[in-house]
């Protein structure tokens, strides 16, 4: 019988690459999102899209009834620039939305929930290479709530046996819109670079946080998710692939794109955000338990992105404009 995929919140950033990867596998996916159904040159036609609001318990029920996923890729959620403009909508949908997914899945006997948490789950204090296991400390909104969401996944697996798995991703950077996250001046040298020639970052050059080019996260999220459960030590995983400061960012991005020119000017609120996450993550356990590695260094993203955000500008030079 063909795998079933539900995926949440797959109008963002990762759930159309994830689509594509999964269909690609062979397995039956469905899409749902509060947004409508993308256009064609995004999601092949014959995707089945629902619309699906995660904070409405009944509609989980009544989707996941209808559908009868046998693996659910839980992605809905508000990141963290954007959900420090309106935490209680972001609290709403983070940690309501999760407890209905889960709560969905443990009436359905789903049998597998693969969930999506971050650096953000993170705090000041952190030792310069940070493991699995340190105090979780979030300054903001969407790291409490993924923190949450992390600890009710482990809470459904121990007391109800559902096979919850969850990644912490580095921040994720692919050619298409990203979704309000700090970690997104790293995107916007090479999307304002192709399509300006310039960028001031709302970061200080020497910032460091880890980063992770789209593919190596997605394939991320499959290998996980079709791990062996008695090989998994945990729910919950780092997993790391390169961690360069703002500034190596930008001269990766200057190979690629001669002349362009970055600078930078530190927001103070969006700088203390990046402050607090880790500049380093170790994912010993990933690699030790389900076999992880990453495939991409940065001049490797920057050699295929590149190319790849060229096209998208040619055909749609409006898409990554934006105000800010
Ligand atoms: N990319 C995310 C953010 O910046 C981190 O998980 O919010």
């Amino acid at each position: 019988m063909t795998t079933r995929c539900l995926v949440t919140g797959a109008g963002g950033q990762v759930g159309l690459d994830l689509i594509r990867v999964l269909r690609a596998r062979g397995f039956d996916v469905h899409g749902s999102d509060i947004a409508p159904r993308p256009g064609p040159a995004q999601l092949d036609d014959d995707v089945p899209w629902h619309s699906l609001d995660v904070t409405d318990a009944d509609a989980v029920e009544s989707l996941f009834s209808k559908v009868r996923p046998h693996r659910v890729f839980h992605l809905a959620a508000i990141l963290s620039a954007r959900g420090e403009e309106v935490p209680q909508r972001t609290y709403h949908v983070n940690q309501t939305g999760t407890v209905n997914v889960l709560e969905t899945c443990r009436k359905l006997e789903v049998e597998r929930v693969i969930f999506t948490s971050t650096i953000a789950v993170f705090g000041p204090g952190l030792p310069e290479l940070v493991p699995d296991d340190v105090p979780l400390q979030p300054t903001t909104m969407y790291g409490v709530t993924k923190v949450a969401g992390e600890m009710l996944g482990d809470y459904y697996w121990r007391r109800f046996g559902l096979d919850f798995r969850a990644v912490r991703f580095p921040g994720l950077i692919s050619a298409s819109l990203p979704g309000g996250g700090t970690s997104d001046y790293a995107l916007f040298m090479y999307t304002d670079g192709v399509r300006l020639g310039h960028y001031e970052a709302f970061c200080r050059a020497d910032t460091r946080i880890p980063l992770m080019y789209m593919p190596d996260g997605i394939r991320a999220l499959v290998e996980l998710s079709e791990a062996p459960r008695g090989s998994l030590r945990r729910s919950t995983y780092n997993i790391a692939a390169f961690s360069p400061t703002a500034e190596q960012i930008a001269a990766s991005v200057s190979t690629a794109i001669p002349g362009v020119k970055i600078t930078f000017a530190p927001d103070a609120h969006r700088q203390a955000i990046l402050d607090s996450w880790p500049r380093v993550l170790d994912d010993d356990n990933a690699r030790q338990d389900w076999g992880w590695q990453p495939e991409f260094t940065l001049d490797q993203m920057t050699e295929a992105l590149v190319p790849k955000i060229r096209a998208l500008i040619e055909q749609n030079p409006e898409l990554f404009e934006r105000d800010h």
